[in-house]
């Protein structure tokens, strides 16, 4: 569907000014019916990456392709491409209404077009009622719902949206999460979104791709990264009731780590990696201890990826 192909971004924002590289050598693709979830921290290039795809930039290296059923053309590329901008400009003096119909009118729809599916999507997203209200009094999660609302409004084969969960409530974020696995589901359409938000991420993606200081850190798939992770350590909680010697041996025992002690329950608790689990139990076993469970590490993609637990 899309091909990133080595794509770098130098700015330079001055004369006098050092350039800097934004991204550095990204590339990846975007099969047609993948929900695709592109993460990074605050200034990673996401919001640049989409530019240059969207055409708004230039790479400084690199290339774009797009896949034949997205159209030849220009044109008609565009005319399959949905995007939702990170900070998209709404006229605050027009309707939602009004909004909607123009971005159809864009996107060369009929008049009959913008009015079934805008009423569908607005319902579909609870913002109806507010569609004759002009966009000056909408909140930002009434903003949020008539811009995917426009992204839609086409139906495009590619969907991109830079952060569309941002600055959500709870409601806000599962409405439109709902609305982009529906979109998939019904349509087959593909999806790249942007976010900081590891478990939305996680939730609706079966492909991610982690950006950090402008460099592709990974590209696969969230199950494979979460499974190859979590199998790795697993946790066992004893109780020790013998002599301090022993504690001290099972304490020290080769690759096993101390995560915590109880001591009035009398209870510890280790990590111990895959290889070594069967040997570390039989051992503590054979010197006393109780187990009292026994349970592998179950890891979280933030975990991961944003290294809070040093497992990258
Ligand atoms: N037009 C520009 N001129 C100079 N530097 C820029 C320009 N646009 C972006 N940058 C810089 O490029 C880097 C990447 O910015 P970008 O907006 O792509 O990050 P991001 O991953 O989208 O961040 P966020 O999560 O905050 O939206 C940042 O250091 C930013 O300051
Ligand atoms: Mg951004």
């Amino acid at each position: 569907m899309l091909k990133i192909d080595s794509v770098s971004k130098k700015f330079k924002t001055d004369f006098w000014s050092r350039s800097f590289w934004a991204l550095r050598g990204v590339s990846f693709e975007i099969a047609a019916g993948d929900v695709v979830g592109f993460l990074g921290a605050n200034g990673a290039g996401k919001t640049t990456l989409i530019k240059i795809i969207m055409g708004l930039i230039k790479a400084t290296h690199g290339k774009i392709y797009f896949s034949k059923i997205m159209g030849v053309s220009k044109k008609s590329i565009f005319s399959n491409l949905g995007f939702l901008p990170e900070r998209p400009y709404f006229y605050p003096n027009l309707t939602g209404r009004d909004f909607i119909a123009y971005l159809g009118k864009l996107n060369n729809l009929s008049s009959l077009e913008i009015n079934q599916q805008g009423q569908k999507w607005a319902q579909r997203l609870g913002i109806d009622f507010a569609l004759d209200r002009q966009m000056k009094n909408y909140s930002k999660g009434m903003l949020q719902r008539v811009g995917i609302i426009s992204t839609l409004l086409h139906r495009p084969k590619l969907i991109i949206l830079d952060e569309p969960l941002s600055g959500l409530d709870p409601i806000g974020r599962k409405e439109i999460k709902d609305i982009v696995a529906d979109v998939r589901k019904q349509y087959g359409t593909t999806i790249f979104f942007s976010s900081h938000i590891v478990p939305d991420v996680e939730e609706l993606c079966q492909k991610v791709i982690f950006l950090e200081k402008g460099k592709m850190l990974y590209s696969g798939s969230v199950s494979e990264l979460v499974s190859k992770h979590s199998s790795s350590k697993y946790r066992v909680i004893l109780e020790w009731r013998g002599c301090w010697e022993d504690k001290a041996i099972i304490c020290n025992y080769p690759n096993s780590f101390l995560l915590y002690e109880n001591e009035l329950e009398k209870v510890l608790c280790f990590e111990i990696a895959k290889e070594e689990k069967e040997q570390f139990l039989s051992f503590i076993m054979d010197k006393g201890a109780k187990i009292v469970s026994f349970s592998q590490k179950s890891i979280k993609l933030e975990e991961i990826l944003y290294n809070v637990n040093g497992d990258r």
